[in-house]
């Protein structure tokens, strides 16, 4: 597996797999806005050339924001989940930031697991996050200092 930055010719894989993996999927247009963003950066999985999977995060003065993750459903369990996450871990933890949070659905136990193998805690609930079935999100950090 190769790990690139986000280009323009990742988005409409990258819009495939987002609309497969999530009910409130990104648009292709504020994914393409993601290319000008100067606080986003994207680790973009490639094997054989490509995309099977991504995570973005936005860099708020020195807390680094999951914004999404998502592997191909025909590529998952194969490790490329973690490996990202871990891309996007090292990266924060090595600009010194306080930590690394993200929010997930209080369903999507696969998503909690793999967070909660690289050390991300539970550290509060925002009640009726998501807006397609009112479900509660877990708020979760992974602090460096
Ligand atoms: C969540 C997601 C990114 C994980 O990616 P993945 O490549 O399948 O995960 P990995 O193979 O790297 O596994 C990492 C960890 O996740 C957990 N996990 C993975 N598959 C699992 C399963 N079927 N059941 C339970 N836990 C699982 C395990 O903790 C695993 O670590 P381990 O192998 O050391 O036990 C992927 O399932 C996905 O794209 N889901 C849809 C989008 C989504 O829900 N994103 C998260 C939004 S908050």
């Amino acid at each position: 597996m190769f790990i690139d930055d986000l280009r323009l010719e990742y988005i409409d894989a990258i819009y495939e797999i987002e609309t497969m993996s999530f009910s409130l999927p990104w648009s292709k247009d504020s994914l393409i806005k993601e290319l000008d963003n100067k606080n986003a950066h994207y680790f973009i999985a490639l094997l054989d050339g490509k995309v099977v999977g991504y995570i973005g995060l936005w860099e708020i003065i020195d807390e680094g924001h999951i914004t999404n993750i998502a592997i191909h459903p025909n590529f998952r369990g194969h490790g490329f989940g973690k490996i990202l996450l871990t891309s996007a871990v090292d990266y924060c933890k090595n600009k010194n930031f306080y930590g690394i949070t993200l929010e997930v659905r209080v369903s999507n136990t696969i998503a909690i697991n793999l967070y909660e193998s690289l050390g991300f805690v539970n550290c509060g609930i925002r009640k009726k996050f998501y807006t397609d079935n009112n479900e509660d999100g877990i708020i979760m950090w992974k602090y460096f200092r």
